[in-house]
Parts: structure tokens; C-alpha cells; sequence
């Protein structure tokens, strides 16, 4: 499949959100990724409910949202109703994941599951077949802007192996220090979601900066 592009507003400026919303309408980017921290699961809180409302206002593609929050089961309704496409729960706030992932599912929402970079990818093996994405952190999540950890794609690589045995059409995210430095690397490791948060919109050619994630054999010099 042709790789996803989710450009992060975690790094957008709030003051202007409309402004950086309709830059990704316009970008080459296929989803608007949306990352909700409750200050408990993350040591950061970023924003909830009437701002992913506002995103979904103006965006033209769909929210992936990323729930960096405990017992998320709280809230699936709500984000859904704020306007969620998919939501991405984490595997270590989830004590009872298999109930959260249908209720996802019964919400309509793509169902994602995501893990932190110490947690690995075969404690997937028996929750893998009834999900649509998983989302491997390659940055400790709770921030934007921070370095990539290079056992990514060791994790990647063995996500990419447990999904060809049990769910050929899973989407395979990665989220966190992800530029045009790593993008074909991750590409060639599994990836087929990347997530960008300051290597987008740090750029002073911001619909740049995500073509060259979108079609990286055609770098642009920015
Ligand atoms: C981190 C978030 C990421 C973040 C990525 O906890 O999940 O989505 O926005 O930001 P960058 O691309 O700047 O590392
Ligand atoms: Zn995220």
C-alpha cells in the first residue's frame, strides 16, 4: 500500500489552529493526527474534547486520534462524538484491551493499539488479528520535538512479521521524531503510517516538508 501521512497539531500553533488545520487540507497528507495527554499516563497535558471538536471543524480529512490517557474506556463516546475517525488506545492503560478495541470498533472508529518503546510487539500476538493499527512510539510519548529511539525498527521489523501471519492489512504507525532523515529507513522497516509533529511544522515550507514524507524518492530541497 501507498504509506499514510498524519502531520501532528500537537506541534501546530494553538492561535492559530484553523490556519494550520487548513494547511494540512491543502498538504499531501492523508489524516490529521490529534494527541490527547491527561497529565496521569503522560507527564503532560495537551488539550481534550472542545479542541479535537474544533480541529474537526475544519479539517477535511480524518482525526487519528492518539489517547495518551489511563482508562480511555471513559471516554470513547465522547471523542467520538468530538469527532474521532480512529482512536489509538495504549496497550499499558488498558488492563481489559480486548473490551476497549470493540468498543471502538461498535463506535464505528478504527481501532489502534499503541505501544511504549519498552513494551514489546509480541504481547500483541493473541490481541493482533482485531485491530486496524498499531502505533509503535519511537520517542517516550508526552512530548513533541524529541530524539528518535533507534530500536524502532527493530520493533518495527517485528511487527511487520507478526502481521504478515495474522493481519496482512494492519496499518503499522510510527509517532515520534519522525523527518525526512528516517523516513525511508522507516518505510523500508514495516512502517505504512507516519506520524510528524516539529519536522513539519518547524519547516519554513511547511506543505514541503510533507511531500517529502509523502513521496520521499522525490526529496524537495526546502
Ligand atoms: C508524542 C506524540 C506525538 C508527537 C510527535 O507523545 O504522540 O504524536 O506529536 O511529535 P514529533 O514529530 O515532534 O516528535
Ligand atoms: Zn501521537
Amino acid at each position: 500500500m501507498n504509506h499514510l501521512i498524519a502531520p501532528s497539531i500537537l506541534a501546530a500553533d494553538f492561535a492559530n489552529l484553523q490556519r494550520d488545520i487548513e494547511m494540512i487540507n491543502k498538504s499531501d497528507a492523508d489524516w490529521v493526527h490529534v494527541d490527547v495527554m491527561d497529565g496521569m499516563f503522560v507527564p503532560n497535558i495537551s488539550f481534550g474534547f472542545p479542541v479535537v471538536a474544533a480541529t474537526k471543524k475544519h479539517a477535511t480529512k480524518p482525526l487519528d486520534v492518539h489517547l495518551m490517557i489511563v482508562d480511555p474506556d471513559r471516554y470513547l463516546k465522547a471523542f467520538k462524538d468530538a469527532g474521532a475517525d480512529g482512536m489509538t488506545v495504549h496497550y499499558e492503560a488498558c488492563p481489559h484491551l480486548h473490551r476497549t478495541i470493540q468498543a471502538i470498533k461498535e463506535l464505528g472508529c478504527r481501532a489502534g493499539v499503541a505501544l511504549n518503546p519498552h513494551t514489546p510487539v509480541a504481547l500483541l500476538e493473541d490481541i493482533i488479528a482485531d485491530l486496524d493499527m498499531v502505533l509503535i512510539m519511537s520517542v517516550n510519548p508526552g512530548f513533541g520535538g524529541q530524539k528518535f529511539i533507534d530500536n524502532t525498527y527493530k520493533k518495527l521489523n517485528d511487527l511487520k512479521q507478526l502481521s504478515q501471519k495474522k493481519n496482512p492489512g494492519l496499518l503499522i504507525e510510527v509517532d515520534g521524531g519522525v523527518g525526512e532523515h528516517n523516513v525511508t529507513k522507516l518505510l523500508d522497516a514495516g512502517a505504512n503510517v507516519l506520524v510528524a509533529g516539529n519536522s513539519v511544522f518547524s519547516s519554513a515550507n511547511q506543505l514541503g516538508a510533507i511531500s517529502n514524507l509523502k513521496y520521499p524518492e522525490k526529496l524537495l530541497q526546502l
